[in-house]
């Protein structure tokens, strides 16, 4: 049996290609247990689709309640094509936003690093992607993906229509943009806060709310607001110009995903969702479930192995250990080991073996 005071991890492996990755991080866990004294109480839970075919819901109440009182939530992926025709608070997605919502992780930290062993691996040039270190900050539990939404069909015209509405509070802003500047404060001191001003109100207030609050408690750190078009421009142009990159929900979304690929891969990106101070965080690779390789054994743990490295920094007190594993994986990469998305043909577990050797 545990002690109480040991630290609980919930896995959440999810659907797709989630179990698979989360079984290498399970392997390399094992190994810390066993060699690094990292002491933790590790469960598991169905999550998104595979919960869904079990129980009838993505979420489980009895997962949420573990959820909550775990210290960090680690999950694989969630979604897949079987699921497309349930109704849309059922789908597996629902049980992601649900379960972000529910542990307040508004802050969503994506890490875009590029390992010298794969600077070659981006479709872009050497030189633009070499070094790259940037943090964008997504804000997690607002904004589009929870404003009021809906397809309306008796509007006055007797036109459908659909909507979502953009909604952000000027604490909600105030909230995530501190996580950006207290972050910038240890790296290289820039934020760049992307939103769409010149035509969305909400986008307006954004910028009054991050100015005025860096004008109160940052005037330290260099701020640059930019539009969030712009701003996926800069990312292919010159990525190397970012620090940190704070902006809402929707735009955080795509210039996560559009960042990952300046690292060679989505299938290394880790990230971690934050919530106030001594609440739970939650960990997910930012790559999806790719159902197209799903139960192949082809898939990348990397992303899920450098969250889990997130989780133990941010929420389980062990930073030396991230350290570990993010020296552990470049040392795998600089083997030259790699996953069909880095253009090679190791296995998932061949991968798994490269970190394990490295540690
Ligand atoms: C992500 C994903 C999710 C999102 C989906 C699966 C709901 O794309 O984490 O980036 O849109 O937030
Ligand atoms: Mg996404």
């Amino acid at each position: 049996m545990p002690q109480t005071n040991t630290p609980r991890l919930l896995l959440l492996p999810g659907d797709g290609i989630g179990p698979e990755v989360i079984g290498q991080v399970k392997r390399v866990a094992a190994w810390l247990a066993e060699h690094a004294d990292l002491q933790l109480d590790i469960e598991e839970r169905p999550f998104g689709g595979t919960s869904y075919d079990l129980y009838g819901t993505p979420l489980s109440d009895e997962a949420r309640d573990l959820a909550l009182s775990s210290q960090a939530v680690l999950m694989g992926a969630v979604g897949g094509p079987q699921w497309d025709a349930v109704p849309r608070d059922k789908r597996p997605e629902a049980g992601l936003l649900g379960l972000r919502k529910a542990m307040d992780a508004f802050a969503n930290l994506r890490p875009a690093l590029c390992f010298e062993a794969l600077a070659d691996a981006s479709t872009l040039k050497r030189e633009i992607v070499a070094g790259l270190d940037i943090m964008i900050v997504r804000e997690l539990t607002s904004g589009v993906y929870f404003g009021d939404k809906g397809i309306d069909n008796n509007t006055p015209s007797g036109e459908k229509r659909g909507f979502d509405l953009q909604v952000y509070t000027q604490s909600e802003i105030e909230r995530v943009a501190r996580v950006a500047f207290e972050l910038a404060r240890s790296r290289r001191n820039k934020v760049t806060s992307a939103e769409k001003s010149n035509v969305m109100d909400s986008g307006l207030f954004w910028r009054q709310v991050v100015t005025a609050l860096h004008a109160r408690d940052y005037p330290d750190v260099q701020l640059e607001h930019m539009l969030a078009d712009n701003a996926a421009m800069q990312l292919v142009k010159n990525p190397k110009q970012f620090d940190v990159i704070v902006t809402d929900n929707l735009f955080g979304d795509i210039l996560s995903d559009e960042a990952s690929m300046l690292t060679g891969s989505i299938g290394l990106l880790p990230s971690a969702a934050l919530s106030t101070a001594g609440r739970p965080g939650l960990y997910e690779p930012v790559h999806g479930s790719a159902p197209d390789i799903a139960g192949k054994g082809l898939a990348n743990p990397l992303a899920a192995i450098l969250s889990f490295g997130m989780a133990l920094r941010w929420s389980l007190g062990r930073p030396d250990l991230d350290q570990r594993l993010y020296a552990a994986v470049t040392a795998a990469l600089d083997k030259g080991v790699r996953t069909g998305d880095l253009g090679g043909r190791n296995t998932t577990s061949e991968m798994g073996d490269a970190v394990l050797a490295a540690l």
